[in-house]
């Protein structure tokens, strides 16, 4: 759930400003849920793209700071294509980052769309990229322990973002491309940045035959073992199910049947 620009204290804010100099407008951001604050903010120095959330406590920093710490922790590993971090201030229980605003649209992945060629080139250079040291607790396939005996399958060295959906990939006028948000980065075998974008693509209007067809084109899915993205599709299906149990929000309920409509399709 979002909060308010204004829900921050006064201390924060004035952390901010040491930074930014004094801020003249703030403007939500549109889409996204994850970070209690975003949004573009002017400022005497320029405009900025701001991402803040409140720690559980004093002592435990709760979900929504732990991605940010991952966002900070990735963004220079991955300047190429993410903007910029310029500072990060911690203050009252709060953690604030401050990256550069990027002037740019949300992608289209309907079927047809030429972003998706642009999608297949962002892609194409984060699957030759080895994760950084500082992922090296961050592995991905820990998220579907639970759900089968065995998740090495999915293990890999390969950088993974691991949620591009089209909120999370900007193209600006000139064409120029900004992946954002990357709380949920991870390093694991590199077909499960394209199986995380299944569901994605079935949410833009592609069928699931259409789908994977889209992401046959990396050399990554050819290359994995059909039992392996088997077992990605079955865990994946199984694990969004039983996390409908405490949340039911639209986009929660949304996600969870795009994963069990490949899942039916793939496994029958
Ligand atoms: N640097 C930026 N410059 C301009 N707009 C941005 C920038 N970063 C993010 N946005 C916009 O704000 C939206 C929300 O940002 P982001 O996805 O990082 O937030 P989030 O809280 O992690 O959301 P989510 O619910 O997607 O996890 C993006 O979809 C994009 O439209
Ligand atoms: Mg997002």
């Amino acid at each position: 759930m979002r909060n308010d620009w204004s829900d921050l204290p006064d201390v924060a804010r004035a952390a901010i400003e040491e930074h930014t100099g004094p801020i003249r407008r703030v403007e939500p951001a549109s889409t996204g849920n994850h970070a209690d604050i975003a949004c573009t903010v002017d400022a005497a120095d320029g405009r900025l793209f701001i991402k803040a959330a409140r720690k559980s406590s004093p002592e435990q920093d709760g979900p929504e700071v732990r991605s940010l710490r991952w966002e900070a922790a990735i963004n220079p590993h991955v300047i190429e294509y993410a903007p910029r971090l310029h500072w990060t201030v911690e203050a009252v229980g709060w953690l604030v980052l401050g990256f550069d605003h990027v002037q740019a649209r949300h992608a289209d992945f309907t079927p047809g769309s030429p972003d998706l060629a642009v999608l297949a080139k962002v892609i194409d250079a984060f699957q030759n990229m080895t994760a950084p040291d500082v992922l090296a607790g961050k592995r991905i396939e820990r998220r579907w322990d639970a759900m089968a005996e065995d998740v090495t399958p999915l293990a890999g060295a390969t950088l993974l973002h691991a949620d591009l959906n089209p909120a999370n990939l900007l193209i600006s006028e000139t064409g120029r491309v900004h992946v954002v948000d990357w709380a949920f980065v991870a390093r694991g075998a590199p077909f499960i940045e394209l199986a995380l974008l299944v569901p994605w693509l079935l949410k833009a209007g592609h069928d699931p035959a259409g789908a994977e067809h889209w992401v046959a084109r990396f050399p990554s899915w050819t290359a994995t073992g059909p039992a392996a993205i088997d077992l990605f599709c079955r865990v994946f299906a199984d694990k969004w199910a039983i996390n409908l149990r405490g949340n039911r929000a639209a986009w929660a309920v949304e996600h969870a049947a795009a994963a069990r409509r490949w899942a039916d399709h793939r496994l029958g």
